[in-house]
């Protein structure tokens, strides 16, 4: 099972996927916690110049190639083996980041971004994506809570930016139904875990060898109602 988080800075992904990991080995469950860029020795170098402020001269075709070398090496290195020895996956950002950021966001073709990430991704695609929905004002607001020197060279990019990065993510959320939850991120955050939560019970109970999740779910419900 792979699942991933997604949604604009700041929208709050990161706290449910932790939510979420220790909830599924609270269940017995193996699980392993990613996030993008990120999680080998190479994404995490390319991570520093990705984020790094100083490198404003960064043109967006570069950020693309480097976002997507970063998870050719995660998934090669640690996604796809940790899936074949049946760990659920749950990673915090995957390649819809990318077609929503670089593809929308910053405006390069979507073909190219789609045949970039196929090459990155060796055709992995998630289980589950969980958007967690915000406007860009608030997501902007909750990351000016940072000091200016603690965000990053993303976060600099502007509201215009985040609102192409959200449309991106919903046209996304219409084209890709199976997998994409859309979850308001308004919500108080126990209640969205208990919602993910529930979602995600529903789905392995779908799983033939997981008969037994179907108490679980009812568990979740109970605490949910
Ligand atoms: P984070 O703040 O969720 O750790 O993500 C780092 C930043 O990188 C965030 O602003 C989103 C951006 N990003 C992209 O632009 N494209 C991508 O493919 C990924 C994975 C992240």
């Amino acid at each position: 099972m792979f699942i991933t988080f997604e949604g604009i800075d700041c929208c709050g992904k990161s706290t449910q996927a932790k939510m979420l990991v220790e909830r599924i080995q609270e269940s017995g469950r193996t699980v392993l916690m990613l996030r993008e860029p990120g999680n080998t020795r190479l994404s995490e170098h390319i991570r520093e110049i990705l984020l790094n402020k100083e490198y404003t001269e960064m043109n967006p075709r570069t950020e693309l190639l480097l976002f997507a070398a970063s998870r050719a090496q995660l998934v090669d290195q640690v996604i796809l083996p940790a899936l074949e020895s049946d760990q659920v996956v749950v990673c915090d950002r995957f390649f819809d980041s990318t077609v929503a950021y670089q593809g929308y966001g910053r405006q390069l073709p979507l073909e190219d971004i789609i045949h970039i990430n196929r090459i990155a991704t060796q055709d992995l695609v998630p289980d589950m994506t969980f958007f967690i929905d915000i406007s860009p004002e608030q997501a902007l607001e909750r990351c000016n809570e940072r000091l200016a020197d603690e965000r990053d060279r993303m976060e600099e990019s502007g509201i215009r930016f985040y609102e192409r990065v959200i449309d991106g993510y919903m046209r996304l959320a219409q084209e890709e139904r199976g997998r994409y939850y859309v979850i308001d991120g308004n919500q108080p955050i126990d209640d969205i875990h208990h919602t993910i939560w529930r979602l995600v019970l529903e789905k392995l109970a779908d799983e033939p060898r997981n008969s037994n999740t179907s108490n679980e779910y009812e568990e979740a419900m109970a605490e949910i109602e």
